[in-house]
């Protein structure tokens, strides 16, 4: 299968570096908890994390995603939880991607009954226009079209998530 590039390494730094900026600003004086969504956003999260000029920390959770179809499944399981309480505290989750929604709107929901301050999203990648559920992004790094892609942490089938741009799957 070929893979077409999309968005090249260097657009990813200059992006995440702007992302940085903002959240450094936005978040200046406050602790701030980054919550990353493995395993996609492992990436994002390393890099996105250096430009961010704050002493913040860090989290996981690990979602069940697609399996190994390409087709969204609507069905969320949280594989791993996080270990920080999160009550009082300002969290942003940190995607690699976001597609239906359905994953984010099932983890927002689980962790806004925990009682956040406050609760933000910041994604590399978000398709446009085609969310099941309505979901409020304050970081958007690239708005895509509907296609299938990998690369910088998104994976087909377990593989393509140490591509350092992201490219779309081609055909047979
Ligand atoms: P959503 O719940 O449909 O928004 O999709 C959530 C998850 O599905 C993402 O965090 C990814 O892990 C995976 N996903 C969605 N679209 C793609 C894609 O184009 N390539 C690789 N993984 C994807
Ligand atoms: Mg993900």
């Amino acid at each position: 299968m070929d893979i077409k590039p999309l968005i090249t390494a260097d657009d990813i730094d200059a992006k995440l570096a702007e992302m940085g900026k903002r959240i450094t600003e936005d978040y200046a004086g406050q602790d701030l908890l980054l919550v990353g969504v493995l395993r996609g956003a492992f990436m994002v999260m390393a890099d996105l994390a250096r430009q961010i000029d704050l002493p913040v920390e860090f989290d996981f959770m690990a979602v069940s995603s697609y399996g190994a179809s390409t087709q969204t499944s609507g069905v969320v399981r949280i594989l791993k939880d996080l270990d920080e309480e999160i009550e009082g505290r300002h969290v942003l989750i940190v995607e690699d991607i976001i597609d239906s929604g359905l994953t984010l709107s099932y983890l927002m929901k689980s962790l806004n009954v925990r009682k956040p301050a406050s609760l933000e999203v910041a994604t590399l990648l978000l398709k446009e226009g085609i969310q099941r559920v309505p979901i409020a992004v304050k970081y958007i790094g690239f708005p895509i079209g509907p296609e299938f892609v990998v690369g910088y942490g998104l994976d087909y089938a377990g593989k393509y998530r140490n591509l350092p741009y992201v490219g779309v799957m081609g055909g047979e």
